[in-house]
């Protein structure tokens, strides 16, 4: 499916924005997810990047300066085997598939998401994590020449998240390197990103440069920024209210009503039993 052409589709984004390059040899989504897809104009051109700028339309405007080559992702840590990876074995590692994702913002809107990559786990196991190795630590590139974001002290730069070991390994983990068929757009994440489809989007880290395997639970920007608004654990809960606003419902993008959401954003068959016993209201 050829997307990136045509004035029509780009609207007021700025040419380089959809200047798509098809990725080869994508499996085919076996999900049949009933959810109308989010159109590619409204996944590139509302994007949350403050690397970019807090507006959601900033990044489609100002990510074009992030340079994607030569691009190396660290792993390193609690690993028999620490390495650095070149983007374009990455790209290779492991067989290519779509998965199409609800992801569920904690402003509470939700799209839903061709990407393109495979499981975490592909490259986690490559490096062989250690008995110590209880968390995983992502880092996103920092470079305030290319990200003028990072020029305001909006968020703690490096932008970092984390996941427990089991949550990295499971394989709704998904590290992606693009949508709709093509190679990621810079303000979606390029070149590789994290995508984990039952947590509120901020823990889909994008334009990753190191994955740390730790002992210790790390500290993220976003628990930094509002240790009471931003828990580590961030499953989508509609039970459980962000201190300023609802999260019992949800504007999907490009519709009118709201919607409820659903615990683990949909997803709990498939994740719910990595904390069964927890009390996720105060491991929010
Ligand atoms: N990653 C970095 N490095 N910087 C960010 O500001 N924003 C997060 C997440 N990953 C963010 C980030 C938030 S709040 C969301 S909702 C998703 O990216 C948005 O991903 P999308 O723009 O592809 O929809």
């Amino acid at each position: 499916m050829k997307l990136a052409t045509g004035a029509a589709l780009s609207g007021f984004l700025p040419d380089w924005v959809l200047a798509g390059e098809q990725l080869a040899n994508v499996k085919k989504s076996t999900e049949a997810l009933s959810d109308k897809l989010t159109p590619l104009k409204d996944i590139t051109a509302y994007n949350n990047f403050y690397e970019f700028g807090t507006s959601k339309e900033d990044p489609a405007q100002n990510a074009g300066s992030l340079k994607t080559r030569p691009w190396t992702i660290t792993v390193e840590g609690e690993v028999n085997k620490p390495r650095v990876f070149d983007i374009e074995e990455l790209l290779k590692l492991a067989p290519m598939e779509e998965r199409v994702y609800r992801l569920r913002c904690v402003e509470a809107w939700s799209m839903v998401i061709p990407w393109v990559g495979y499981s975490l786990a592909e490259l986690l196991k490559r490096v062989e994590p250690t008995g110590k190795a209880k968390f995983v630590e992502f880092v996103s590139l920092e470079d305030p020449k290319q990200m003028p974001g990072q020029k305001s002290a909006t968020l703690d730069w490096p932008y970092r998240e984390g996941l427990r070991i089991d949550e990295a390994m499971h394989p709704l983990t998904l590290l992606a390197a693009g949508l709709y068929g093509e190679v990621l757009p810079k303000q979606n994440g390029a070149p590789i990103r994290l995508v984990v489809p039952w947590k509120y989007g901020y823990k889909s880290a994008k334009s990753i440069v190191k994955i740390r395997l730790v002992e210790k639970q790390p500290v993220t920007s976003w628990m930094k920024a509002g240790p009471n608004e931003y828990g580590f654990y961030s499953n989508v809960n509609p039970a459980v209210d962000h201190p300023r606003w609802t999260q019992a419902k949800e504007r999907r993008i490009g519709e009118f009503l709201k919607r409820p959401t659903l615990p683990f954003n949909g997803y709990a068959d498939q994740v719910a039993q990595l904390y069964s016993g927890m009390d996720l209201t105060k491991n929010f």
